[in-house]
C-alpha cells in the first residue's frame, strides 16, 4: 500500500425526510445568503422544489436561483452564476439534484471567489484557493459528487468536458434521502449504478500490490451494486435497495476505496470525450467502454481482471487458463449491463466514427499516454473507441 492522506469532511444527513434539515444545515455551516441551484424541472415535478424553498422560507433564510443546469454541465450557466453570486453578494451554493447540479454549483463556487476566467481552474491554469462554501440535496445515485471534491464542466466553446478537483469543493453537508431518487426513470438509475461501478472499477484495476482492504471495499461496493441495482429497475419504490445504492455511490467516489494505490480512469477519460462532442449520459457511455477498455487490456495486464472475475462475478477459478476465467467475468459484467437496460455499442449512443480521431486527440492533448494500469498509446486508445462501435 502506498501512503496516502485522506481528507472527507462532509457532513451526511441520511434517510427519509432529511431534506426537511436542509434550512439548519445551511445554517450550521454559516450561510446566509443562499443561490439555490438545480436542474431542468425534476424537483419541481416531485415536489422536492416546494418542500425547500417552504425550509427556507421557513427559516428566514433569503435566497435566489438558478435553474436550468443540463445534464453534462455548461460552462455558460455556470458563468451566469457567478455573475449572480457577486451581484448578490452570496455565501452559500445549496445544490439539489444530480452530479450535473452539484458540479455546476461547485464551478460557480470557484470562480464567485476569483478574479480571471472560472474555466482556468479546468484548464490547469490556476489552483481553487477559495470557495463558497456548499451544500447538496441528492436526486440521483451515481457521479457521488456529493461527497467528492471533483467537478467536470463542459466547456462549449471548446466542446471538451473537463475535471478539476479541491478539497474546497468538497460539499459542507450533503442530505441523502433515498426516496428521492424514487422518481427516476429506469434508464437514469441503471445509468447512475453504472457510473458507481465504474468508480469502483477506476480503483480497483491498479498496479499497486497489497492493498487488501481497498480491494475488499471494492468488491463489497460492486457486490452491493449487482445485487441492489436489479431490484430497483424491478420496482422503483423499493426504498431499501434506493437507500443501498445511495450510500455506495458515495463510498465508490469519496475515496476511501481508492486511497493507497495508483488508479486508472483511462475509461472516464475515454467516456468523457464522448459526453463533450454528443451529449451522451455519462453512465450510458461508460456501460459501453468499460467493457470493452477491459477486453482490450486483458493480454496486457490480466491478473486483476483475474480477480474481478472470481471475487465479484464468482467465476470459479480456472488455474490453469486464467485468461478464460477473466474472460468469462468480462462476460458476466456485460450480460449484467444489458439486463438492466443499458447500452453496449456507441451506435446505441448516436455515436459514429467519424469522430474518433478528434476525441482520441482531445483526450491526449499534451499527454503520449492515458490511464495507468495498462498504459494507452494514441493508437490503443483509437482501438478502444473502434471497438465500442
Ligand atoms: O435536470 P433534472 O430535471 O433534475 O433531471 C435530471 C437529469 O435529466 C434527472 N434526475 C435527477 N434526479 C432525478 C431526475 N429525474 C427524476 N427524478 C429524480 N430524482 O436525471 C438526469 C441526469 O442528472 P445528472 O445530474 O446529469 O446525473 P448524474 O448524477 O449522473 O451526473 C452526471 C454528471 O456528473 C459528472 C458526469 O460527467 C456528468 O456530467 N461526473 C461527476 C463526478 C464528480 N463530480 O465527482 C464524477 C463522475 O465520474 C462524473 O464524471
Ligand atoms: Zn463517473
Amino acid at each position: 500500500m502506498d501512503n496516502f492522506t485522506f481528507y472527507a469532511p462532509t457532513y451526511f444527513d441520511f434517510g427519509r425526510g432529511a431534506e426537511l434539515h436542509t434550512a439548519e444545515l445551511i445554517q450550521k455551516f454559516g450561510g446566509s445568503r443562499v443561490l439555490l441551484h438545480y436542474g431542468g424541472g425534476s424537483i419541481k415535478k416531485s415536489g422536492l422544489y416546494d418542500r425547500i424553498v417552504a425550509v427556507l422560507d421557513g427559516a428566514g433564510i433569503p435566497f435566489v436561483e438558478l435553474g436550468g443546469v443540463k445534464p453534462n454541465p455548461r460552462s455558460g450557466l455556470v458563468r451566469q452564476g457567478i455573475e449572480l453570486c457577486k451581484r448578490e453578494k452570496i455565501d452559500f451554493i445549496l445544490a439539489v439534484g444530480g452530479g450535473s447540479t452539484i458540479d455546476s454549483s461547485k464551478a460557480i463556487a470557484a470562480g464567485s471567489l476569483y478574479d480571471g476566467d472560472f474555466m482556468d481552474f479546468y484548464r490547469g491554469k490556476a489552483v481553487v484557493e477559495k470557495a463558497l462554501p456548499i451544500g447538496t440535496v441528492l436526486t440521483i445515485a451515481a457521479a457521488g459528487s456529493e461527497g467528492s471534491p471533483n467537478t467536470v464542466i463542459t466547456d462549449e466553446e471548446n466542446q471538451v468536458k473537463k475535471g478539476m478537483k479541491s478539497d474546497y469543493l468538497r460539499p459542507r453537508f450533503s442530505v441523502l434521502n433515498p426516496e428521492l431518487t424514487c422518481t427516476l426513470p429506469p434508464y437514469q438509475t441503471a445509468a447512475g449504478a453504472t457510473d458507481i461501478m465504474a468508480h469502483i472499477c477506476e480503483r480497483y484495476f491498479s498496479n499497486t500490490e497489497e492493498s487488501e482492504i481497498t480491494d475488499r471495499l471494492c468488491e463489497a461496493v460492486l457486490k452491493t451494486i449487482i445485487c441492489e441495482a436489479p431490484r430497483v429497475i424491478e420496482d422503483p419504490g423499493n426504498y431499501e435497495a434506493r437507500a443501498n445504492i445511495m450510500w455506495a455511490g458515495m463510498l465508490a467516489h469519496n475515496n476511501v476505496c481508492g486511497v493507497g494505490r495508483e488508479q486508472d480512469w483511462a475509461s472516464h477519460h475515454i467516456e468523457h470525450e464522448l459526453s463533450a462532442l454528443y451529449d451522451v449520459t455519462h453512465g450510458a457511455g461508460l456501460a459501453v467502454v468499460m467493457p470493452k477498455w477491459m477486453r482490450y487490456v486483458l493480454d496486457k495486464n490480466p491478473d486483476k481482471l483475474v480477480l474481478f472475475a472470481a471475487r465479484v462475478w464468482d467465476i470459479p477459478m480456472d488455474e490453469e487458463r486464467p485468461r478464460e476465467t477473466a474472460l468469462k467475468g468480462i462476460e458476466a459484467f456485460e450480460a449484467f449491463l444489458k439486463s438492466i437496460g443499458m447500452p453496449s455499442t456507441l451506435g446505441e449512443v448516436g455515436v459514429g466514427r467519424e469522430d474518433i480521431e478528434k476525441m482520441t486527440d482531445k483526450l491526449l492533448g499534451k499527454k503520449k499516454t492515458e490511464g495507468k494500469y495498462v498504459e494507452l498509446e494514441r493508437e490503443d486508445v483509437i482501438r478502444i473507441y473502434e471497438s465500442c462501435l
